[in-house]
């Protein structure tokens, strides 16, 4: 027998935290070379545990409340690159669950510090594709209930309407000079918010194309030219929670009009010119749609078109002082980030990638 009465206090206490909860500002990024083209992002940072995944973590917990998956001391699990899991240890703490969330062993210190202050535990695993066996079996070992971002994001978030990202972007730029965008432009980790963006511009027929920013070490743009391709060998890219070795389930190639590849160092070199120029230290993610927003930018202002462009600041530079903001960390992996963060001022500066 189920325990309505727990599950009645759980998603109140979700109602609750959400009704506390504000929208996320919409940022525009001054770009005086191309007074035609206007871009902007989207600053998921503010959210209360600072990434675009609070949305999703509030999903996955409704959804797995409303289907009577979870119980009253009943042990959370996740596989996660850390962002998640840093916003699903907020939801579990909320509602007094036991989290452990299994993770690459190479996730920022900063994520793990926050997991932790949120009295999430983490167990490590030293290759990335391990993370789904081990938290299958840590559910099975605790009696716990394995939450699975990279099967349930696509599912878990209501795609028609009911506030997800795609809706506030749109209500946000109504009052714009070019209120429907031509693009917006995303990561894919689980690959939910291309899902929940790409069916929301379907089912209300705006023409906004959907475009995903995938890091050239990931399998999403491989597996989206060819459907054959399932896993990617080799190096994991650097940048965190985004490009994923295996093609998840939730990643819908379908919903997606184009994939831009981005490398890493070009990933790196975006997030912190952006970052000077808005002032917001931006993650590595931000900056892989960075780079793809002005490849997309530059296209448009050679044709002579005039629109808009949105993307996701998907989450804040604070959480990566240790790596992409360190020159310490850049120098290691013999990264040249110099004539790449000129490249990106050029093109504020000109309106043109070159
Ligand atoms: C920092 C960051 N950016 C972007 C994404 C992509 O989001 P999604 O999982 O909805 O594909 C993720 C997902 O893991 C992430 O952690």
């Amino acid at each position: 027998m189920q325990d309505r009465a727990w599950q009645d206090w759980a998603t109140k206490r979700i109602a609750a935290d959400y009704r506390r909860s504000a929208d996320t500002h919409l940022i525009p990024v001054s770009m005086p070379a191309l007074p035609d083209i206007a871009l902007y992002v989207k600053d998921e940072a503010s959210h209360p545990t600072g990434s675009l995944k609070h949305r999703l973590a509030r999903s996955l917990f409704l959804y797995a409340l409303c289907n009577g998956w979870l119980a009253k001391g009943r042990p959370v699990i996740e596989a996660s690159s850390g962002s998640t899991a840093v916003s699903e240890a907020y939801f579990a703490q909320m509602l007094d669950l036991p989290f452990i969330t299994v993770v690459p062993h190479n996730t920022a210190a900063e994520k793990i510090a926050a997991i932790t202050a949120l009295g999430g535990q983490c167990h490590y695993v030293e290759n990335p594709r391990e993370i789904y066996g081990a938290a299958r079996a840590l559910a099975a070992e605790t009696g716990g209930h394995y939450i699975d971002q990279f099967t349930y994001a696509e599912r878990a978030t209501d795609w028609r309407g009911n506030n997800n990202i795609a809706e506030t972007i749109f209500a946000q730029m109504e009052c714009e000079p070019h209120p429907l965008p031509r693009w917006i432009v995303c990561g894919a980790g689980t690959g939910g918010t291309s899902a929940t963006i790409g069916r929301f511009a379907r089912h209300h027929h705006h023409a906004t194309g959907i475009c995903v920013a995938d890091p050239a070490a990931s399998v999403f743009h491989r597996h989206w030219h060819d459907r054959n391709v399932m896993t990617h060998d080799g190096a994991p890219s650097l940048i965190e929670g985004i490009g994923r070795p295996c093609v998840e389930p939730s990643f819908i190639p379908t919903v997606v009009d184009r994939m831009i590849v981005v490398e890493d160092d070009q990933s790196i070199a975006a997030a912190r010119v952006l970052s000077r120029r808005i002032g917001r230290l931006c993650g590595g993610s931000t900056g892989t749609n960075m780079w793809a927003c002005a490849m997309l930018v530059s296209e448009m202002a050679a044709r002579g078109e005039a629109g808009s462009i949105v993307t996701i600041l998907c989450d804040s530079g604070e959480r990566y002082r240790s790596t992409y903001y360190n020159d310490d960390w850049i120098a290691e992996r013999a990264l040249d980030l110099a004539p790449l963060e000129a490249r990106m001022e050029r093109f504020f500066e000109t309106g043109h990638l070159d």
